[in-house]
């Protein structure tokens, strides 16, 4: 007899489902011809978001990956270039659109901790010299994705926005999970928003919003973006049923993600004791674990033999697998797993 499991689903935050407060939240919500700027929603969640962020304004668009693409389209023309860490998700995982789209390359370096320093800054900006290109623009994500959800702090990313105007860079910040980073580091966000040039962020990631992303900036970089969010496809008509879901999250959904990260926390020491040595465990600093194997081959046998038991997560290298946790997994979603991985049999 084969038995079925219920899906513990660690692929990402991404996969958490709207609840029926939130549903309820978006069916209530007032709409209007947002191309128009006419939503009232969206006005509001813009409003809160500028807010929150301590920015002049702010754009809500379809996604984390739109966002990015339309901060790179503001600090950068054609044949200019943008630097980041290799495992900015901006170079890594969006078919580097800002280069196919807008023209603009990417000058990457790979950190020991996957977040770059001011000396990288440095290294990374292309010389004043007719034969290369300039270097217009510094990404930094935070929380650090796949380097395991790491925190840029307070003081890292003040000396990255220094080094950032020594050489005359914008900075843009990735926050797809800055609330994650903001909980647990104490740290409310206009604290990191300020220091740079736009900041974006993700609704639909642990907040828990089934779509959405906002921009944020000074007034007038934010006029920009809706033209070259029209231009991109995403100005959406009565999407203030959608900003609804993310006006909700950001009242709702933040305190929470300290239960994620307990969650990830509890689950990477019970991980830690019961994987033999072929794994180890990174201390997880936000709602991603990364587990690192010793071979290609102990990752794929791990993810297939946990997946038939119900275990989803992500083999993102040959020997990193990725957990995270979020609002939809069950309370007991460390004892299951444990029990689970125990008769796996890797
Ligand atoms: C750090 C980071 N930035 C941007 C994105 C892109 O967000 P979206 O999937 O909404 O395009 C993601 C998505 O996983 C992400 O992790």
């Amino acid at each position: 007899m084969t038995t079925t499991y219920a899906p513990l689903d660690y692929r990402s935050d991404t996969v958490t489902r709207p609840t029926e407060a939130m549903r309820r939240a978006m069916a209530a919500a007032p709409v209007g011809d947002d191309v128009l700027e006419e939503d009232p929603t969206v006005q509001r969640l813009e409003a809160v978001a500028a807010e929150r962020f301590g920015h002049e304004a702010a754009l809500f668009v379809p996604t984390g990956t739109m966002a990015n693409l339309i901060a790179v389209a503001l600090h950068c023309q054609r044949g200019d270039e943008l630097i980041c860490e290799r495992r900015t998700h901006t170079f890594a995982y969006e078919g580097t659109g800002a280069a196919a789209l807008l023209g603009v390359s990417f000058n990457v370096t790979d950190t020991a901790d996957g977040i770059l320093t001011p000396e990288w800054v440095h290294k990374l900006t292309r010389p004043d010299d007719i034969h290369c290109p300039v270097t217009k623009l510094l990404v930094v994500e935070n929380t650090a994705n796949t380097a395991g959800g790491r925190i840029v702090s307070l003081e890292r990313m003040a000396a990255l926005a220094g080094a950032a105007r020594a050489h005359r860079l914008n900075l843009h910040i990735d926050g797809a999970r800055i609330f994650n980073a903001s909980v647990a580091a104490g740290v409310p966000v206009a604290d990191w928003a300020k220091l740079a040039d736009t900041v974006s962020f993700c609704l639909s990631k642990g907040l828990g919003a089934p779509v959405g992303s906002v921009i944020v900036g000074p007034r007038e970089a934010m006029k920009r973006a809706r033209r070259w969010r029209k231009m991109f496809g995403g100005g959406m008509r009565q999407v203030g049923i959608v900003a609804a879901a993310g006006l909700y999250a950001l009242e709702n959904n933040v305190a929470r993600l300290a239960d994620d990260h307990a969650l990830a926390t509890s689950l990477a020491a019970a991980l830690g004791e019961t994987l033999d040595g072929r794994f180890s465990v990174q201390a997880p600093e936000t709602n991603i674990l990364l587990v690192h194997t010793d071979s290609k081959e102990t990752t794929g046998r791990a993810v297939a033999a946990w997946q038939a038991r119900g275990i989803l997560c992500l083999a993102l290298k040959d020997t990193m697998i990725r957990f995270v946790t979020h609002m939809d997994l069950p309370v007991d979603a460390v004892t299951q797993t444990v029990e689970r991985i125990k008769t796996a049999g890797v």
